[in-house]
């Protein structure tokens, strides 16, 4: 199979290097890529907000399979394009319909309570309605969680201790804080438990298999301190997600978001990623996103045994049902090098070495860039080291170790992730 890969992220360098292992293979191309994934495919001078090129690209390259990375290209359309214009190419990545779920969380929130799916009590407001807002934010008690509707690059959510301030956010939301996406906003009840993600790809007729489930550490400093990130690492497995709990994610979660999209005659066939928390033991939907995660997919894309080319083109072609997926029993460990003073601002374009040195793990790029033959730094998270080991600590140190020898100016990175983990074992 021809396959066309959209994205250039960490998370997309590591579908590359799994779906590169993949016998069905025939050749692998990414739009637009990064280095790294250049290790695994040839890479399309193209922008995932590009839809004429790709649909070009899959005709020139004879494209049997796109595989879509992100949510943005998702939510505007790029599956309806192609399915229109290339109807054979098959597509791994909702339509606008099911892309909702992340595109818009007040679809989301009102999807999972026509469901009876576990989520935060919530209510949407407008401009219109800030004095109704108001009033519903009294009736919740401190922290306030507000939420612009739109996509917000993952910034759109504000947690408040302070009513009046939270007030005040809210005002500022209405008025552009996040600029049409924040023109609604979804204001619910605080949830108090320990995060994880779950993952499902699903084929719009029912069928679907459950991927490793994995924890993110999206704040930059260690014992989650400082401000957000887009994630600083991960683990796989997650120690509290045993049999029961799991168990209790699929029936009460997984399951009715299946049976819901199909009764809403929503052929979604891709990723779903559910954040959720646990709750005292419960499962609690937080998000739904639309695609994999990052840094989640780096430890994720470790464990999975099976061929996850022939299960998303199974999933593509919706024959999903009765196919397995083989997870390792091994733990992954995934460490993100950043550029000192990310998530704010940080120095681009720094040379990288010793990247050749790392042995026994495996280094995906997320944002990094050649230039004259050397390899620069172009993004706030730079590389990520992930690592298998037995348990989750044996794949913590080995990242660890390897991650030192990786080196460019002001590189920085968390060294417990996943340990509050072990507290809970
Ligand atoms: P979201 O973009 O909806 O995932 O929200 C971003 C982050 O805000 C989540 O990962 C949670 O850490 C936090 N968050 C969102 N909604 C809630 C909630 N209802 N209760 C507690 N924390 C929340
Ligand atoms: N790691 C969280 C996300 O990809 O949204």
């Amino acid at each position: 199979m021809n396959v066309l890969l959209i994205g250039s992220g960490g998370r997309e360098c590591a579908l590359a290097w799994k779906i590169s292992q993949s016998p069905l293979l025939t050749k692998l191309y990414a739009a637009p890529g990064n280095p790294g994934i250049a290790e695994y495919a040839e890479n399309l001078d193209i922008k995932v907000s590009d839809f004429d090129s790709i649909i070009k690209a899959i005709d020139q390259k004879q494209i049997d399979i796109v595989v879509v990375g992100p949510e943005i290209p998702l939510i505007d359309g790029l599956t309806d394009k192609i399915n229109q214009h290339s109807p054979k190419t098959l597509v791994v990545g909702p339509k606008k319909d099911g892309a909702q779920l992340e595109g818009s969380k007040d679809f989301a929130k009102q999807f999972m309570v026509k469901y009876n799916i576990p989520t935060a009590k919530y209510k949407t407001f407008s401009k219109d309605t800030y004095n109704q807002a108001v009033e519903f934010l009294q009736t919740l008690s401190s922290p306030y969680v507000l939420k612009a509707d739109g996509p917000a690059a993952g910034k759109g959510v504000i947690i408040e201790n302070d009513f009046n301030i939270a007030c005040q956010e809210l005002k500022e939301m209405f008025d552009g804080k996040f600029g049409e996406s924040s023109s609604e906003v979804v204001i619910e009840e605080f949830l108090s438990g320990i995060e994880l993600s779950v993952f499902v790809l699903t084929d719009g007729q029912g069928g679907y298999v459950i991927l490793p489930e994995a924890k993110d550490y999206k704040r930059i400093g260690e014992n989650d301190s400082g401000p957000n990130t887009g994630g600083m690492g991960s683990v796989s497995p997650v120690i509290f997600a045993d049999n029961v709990f799991m168990q209790k994610v699929e029936d009460k979660i997984i399951k009715p978001t299946i049976n819901g999209l199909l009764s809403e005659k929503i052929d979604y066939r891709g990723f779903i990623f559910f954040g959720l928390i646990n709750v005292l033991g419960e499962p609690y939907v937080i998000e739904y996103n639309v695609r994999m995660g990052d840094p989640e997919t780096q430890s994720v894309m470790l464990r999975i045994d099976s061929d996850l080319l022939e299960l998303m083109k199974y999933a593509a072609l919706g024959e999903l049902k009765g196919k397995g997926i083989e997870i390792s029993s091994k733990a992954a460990a995934t460490v993100v090098l950043a550029s000192g003073g990310y998530p704010d601002s940080y120095k681009k374009g720094l040379e990288i070495s010793g990247i050749e040195n790392v042995s026994g793990s495996t280094v995906f790029h997320a944002g990094t860039k050649l230039k004259d033959g050397k390899l620069l730094t172009d993004g706030g998270r730079v590389l990520t080291v992930s690592s298998l080991g037995k348990d989750f600590s044996e794949a913590l140190e080995k990242s660890l170790l390897q991650i030192k020898k990786i080196s460019f100016e002001n590189a920085y990175y968390r060294r417990d992730i996943g340990k509050d983990l072990l507290k809970l074992a």
